[in-house]
């Protein structure tokens, strides 16, 4: 093998020795990272494809470059378009952080309340959605009644195909993270079999999330304050991830063109699994599985057997803790003192503390993450499970919808189409 040095080797280049056939390369390397179509140059004879890197599940590959969020897995550091999660969480409110998102900086007072009052109106939703609610079973999770009724605001504003167009898309986006809350509402209050409560311009975004929800009878519904704030904290520290699953889902669907709605839906479908933003409901039933702290060692013995996972724990990117888990500690210290303590905290508090002390989940860099704790949050404010991944989607809305414009507007992006190795049957014929 050629002895490699760095005499002759530029200093922003990688050096590569073919082994197969001696040759050596230099592959320049850009902001960290080299093209993975550099290496197509690199071949046994003429006729040959060229090298590819493998990498299933994405967990070396730049798909992308974004402007939006940074994220230090192993530092533990979030942050939105620069900033701290931790300055954001708590002061600025969703609906600001929203606007962060999109437009790359926070949003003066007058901008602010240009961009509330735009969300506002647009809550409210066709009547004939409901219609199509109301053919739901009763027991239908909200997920799978989301990911539909998302998919089916695109047959409503046929406009969104116009993607090139700013201000289409601009449109699309405050519908979304309008009409978000409303759907959400909409299809608890099917599962409750409950009229449907529309939305009240009067009150803050997620004030008015949860008069969709809860108002019965009193003609105007008030809040609780405190409850507001955690709940709108809870959606700024969702709203956004960079490159997760939903978010990948949501730029390569968008990349072939569909509307924000078909992208959207598809992001939600990927938000839906256990291992994504269903993690949070999975928590909750695995906590009321345990029931009894004196089983929790049992439960974890399972765990380490690698017959269960320890849901809310582990994060593909996050190898020491996260960030947002340990703010979401504080909320939930906030709405216990509202709503009461609850006997799933305990149960939660005692995994966490076991957890943290045991060999295998320290020698595997596993911590709680986000999901933890905000399904205990949620369900001491009387949300149901199954309406948990719910509330992550709208908290994520605005960060899809800021990849989605991102990608668009992305010369270097194209649609969306990885390579594979195929590894099957070499060419073989019908018999006769
Ligand atoms: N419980 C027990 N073992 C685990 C867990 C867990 N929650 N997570 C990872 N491991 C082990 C896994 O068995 C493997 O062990 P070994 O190397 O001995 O085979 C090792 O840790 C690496 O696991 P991995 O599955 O290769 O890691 P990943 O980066 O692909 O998965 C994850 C990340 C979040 C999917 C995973 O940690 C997990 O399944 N966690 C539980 C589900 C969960 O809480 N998801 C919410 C994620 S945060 C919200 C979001 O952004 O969606």
């Amino acid at each position: 093998m050629a002895q490699l040095g760095p005499t002759g080797v530029s200093a922003d280049a990688l050096r590569v020795t073919d082994g197969r056939t001696g040759k050596n390369y230099e592959l320049p390397i850009v902001d960290g990272a080299i093209r993975a179509l550099d290496l197509r140059q690199i071949k046994v004879a003429d006729d040959d494809f060229g090298l590819m890197a493998y990498d299933p599940a994405f967990q070396n590959t730049a798909s992308c470059q974004s402007a939006i969020t940074f994220i230090d897995g192993d530092r533990g550091i979030l942050r939105y378009r620069g900033y701290p999660i931790q300055e954001l969480a708590g002061t600025k409110s969703f609906l600001e952080v929203s606007y962060l998102l999109q437009n790359g900086e926070l949003p003066s007072a007058e901008q602010a309340q240009a961009w509330n009052a735009e969300i506002i109106n647009h809550t409210f939703i066709h009547e004939n959605i409901k219609r199509f609610i109301d053919g739901f079973h009763h027991d239908a999770h909200p997920m799978g009644i989301l990911v539909s009724t998302v998919a089916a605001l695109s047959t409503f504003y046929p406009e969104a195909k116009q993607i090139r167009d700013p201000a289409i898309r601009h449109r699309q986006i405050v519908r979304l993270i309008a009409k978000m809350p409303t759907l959400a509402a909409f299809a608890y209050r099917h599962a409750m079999g409950l009229y449907y409560a529309y939305p009240d311009d009067d009150l803050s975004y997620v004030g008015n999330f949860l008069n969709m929800m809860w108002r019965a009878t009193q003609l105007k519904y008030q809040p609780n304050p405190v409850l507001e704030h955690a709940l709108d904290t809870l959606l700024v520290l969702h709203a956004d991830h960079e490159q997760n699953c939903s978010t990948s889902t949501m730029r390569l669907v968008g990349s072939s063109e569909a509307d924000p709605y078909s992208a959207m839906a598809a992001a939600c479908a990927a938000l839906y699994g256990p291992l994504h933003g269903g993690a949070n409901e999975q928590v909750l039933r695995m906590l009321q599985t345990i029931g009894r702290a004196e089983d929790i060692p049992d439960y974890i013995r399972r765990v380490k057997a690698g017959e269960l996972r320890l849901m809310g724990f582990g994060h593909r990117v996050y190898k020491n803790f996260d960030p947002r888990a340990q703010l979401i500690k504080q909320i939930a210290n906030e709405v216990f003192e509202v709503t009461g303590p609850s006997p799933l905290l305990d149960i939660a508090l005692e995994v966490e503390r076991i957890a943290l002390e045991d060999e295998y989940f320290i020698s595997h860099k596993l911590y709680p993450n986000v999901d933890f704790y905000s399904g205990i949050i949620y369900l001491a404010m009387g949300i149901p499970m199954e309406m948990f991944p719910v509330l992550f989607a709208i908290g994520r809305t605005p960060g899809w919808l800021a990849h989605w414009e991102e990608s668009l507007l992305d010369p270097d992006q194209k649609i969306g189409r990885p390579r594979q190795l195929y590894l099957g049957e070499p060419e073989r014929h019908v018999r006769a």
